[in-house]
């Protein structure tokens, strides 16, 4: 395109995805759309064949999906490590919206209680699709056939949204599942769990600590797998981008920093002295307190691991 214009991100409410997804496919742009998608299966099939027609495609953003460690349970599930898939249990139930202030307050849940904006459902839509995504990630050739689902809304205004739901869920071939999604699970701030059963190995994960997964053979000792190990898949292998040994949130660690540089810089050009005196960063001083802690340490061990003054 003459505008150099690839693609469109659209993250506005539930019920403008569609509208919006279908003029950009027919600008002739892909698409990338929050969840969920839209509000009708046939809304989809209709995007779908308009996407054919234009060559482009349309990605949905369940952002948790690209954690390596969830590649690394499809490896080991599509490999046959587990057996049999028995049971999917899954859950995504967090206390955030416990507050019926929320509703009313903020702009961002307000139209997530209404069924006009958000569709037929709150959390199931809101979080829930998030996990069974991830479901179908770990374990591809799983189908669901059947679902029985009771929901109910705590906060009465919500009604005749939900905000909790439990489903009990069938796949074809015999293997049952349940997932469980709230927003008013008080008290629980990390709130996603997966665990897949087989008939000889169960894998468990969950949002707290995305970097490891927990590998159970019935009889064995349980195994932790970390990420950025050389032992996982190379599917896994090939998501990594730290390294062994750093964290997941490593990267918002040094965005922390650098964004406290750039204030403290910013201060020093105003000279604005009481910014600069209330602000944690490590600083010249800090620097200068590393040398002198690698210098009287090294001194300390070559003079045979005696007492030395720091200086
Ligand atoms: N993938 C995820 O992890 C994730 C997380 C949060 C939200 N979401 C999804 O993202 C979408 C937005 O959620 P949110 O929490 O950011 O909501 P929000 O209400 O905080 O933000 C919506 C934004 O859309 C803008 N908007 C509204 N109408 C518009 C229009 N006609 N044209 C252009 N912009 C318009 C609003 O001004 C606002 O900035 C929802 O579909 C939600 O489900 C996904």
């Amino acid at each position: 395109r003459e505008d150099g214009i690839e693609a469109v991100d659209i993250a506005t409410p539930n019920f403008l995805h569609y509208e919006a997804t279908k003029a950009a496919l027919e600008a002739g742009l892909h698409v990338i759309c929050e969840k969920p998608l839209f509000f009708e299966v046939e809304q989809g099939e209709e995007i779908k064949k308009l996407a054919e027609e234009k060559g482009k495609i349309v990605c949905v953003t369940y952002g948790f999906s690209g954690f390596e460690m969830l590649q690394q349970m499809r490896a080991m599930v599509t490999s046959g490590k587990l057996g049999k898939i028995n049971m999917i249990d899954l859950r995504y139930a967090h206390g955030f919206g416990c507050d019926p202030e929320g509703d009313v307050k903020s702009e961002g849940q307000r139209w997530r209680v209404d069924p006009k904006k958000v569709g037929r459902a709150f959390v199931l839509g809101d979080l829930s699709t998030h996990t069974y995504y991830m479901s179908q990630l770990i374990c591809p050739d799983q189908k669901l056939k059947q679902v029985l689902c009771d929901r109910q809304a705590f906060v009465g205004s919500r009604y005749p949204l939900e905000d909790n739901a439990y489903v009990l869920m069938r796949y074809e071939d015999g293997a049952v599942g349940r997932m469980w999604c709230s927003c008013v699970n008080a008290g629980d701030m990390s709130s996603q769990h997966i665990r897949i059963v087989g008939s000889k190995a169960s894998l468990e994960w969950n949002d707290a600590r995305p970097d490891i997964v927990r590998y159970q053979v019935q009889g064995e000792p349980e195994q932790i797998l970390y990420r950025g190990m050389d032992y996982l898949a190379p599917e896994a292998q090939e998501d990594e981008r730290l390294g062994a040994l750093h964290y997941t949130g490593l990267i918002e660690s040094w965005s922390n920093l650098y964004g406290r540089f750039a204030v403290a810089m910013d201060a020093k050009n105003r000279g604005d002295e009481e910014t600069l005196k209330n602000l944690i960063y490590p600083d010249l001083e800090h620097g200068i307190d590393g040398i002198k802690w690698i210098n009287a340490c090294a001194e300390s061990a070559d003079k045979g691991a005696v007492w030395v003054d720091v200086k």
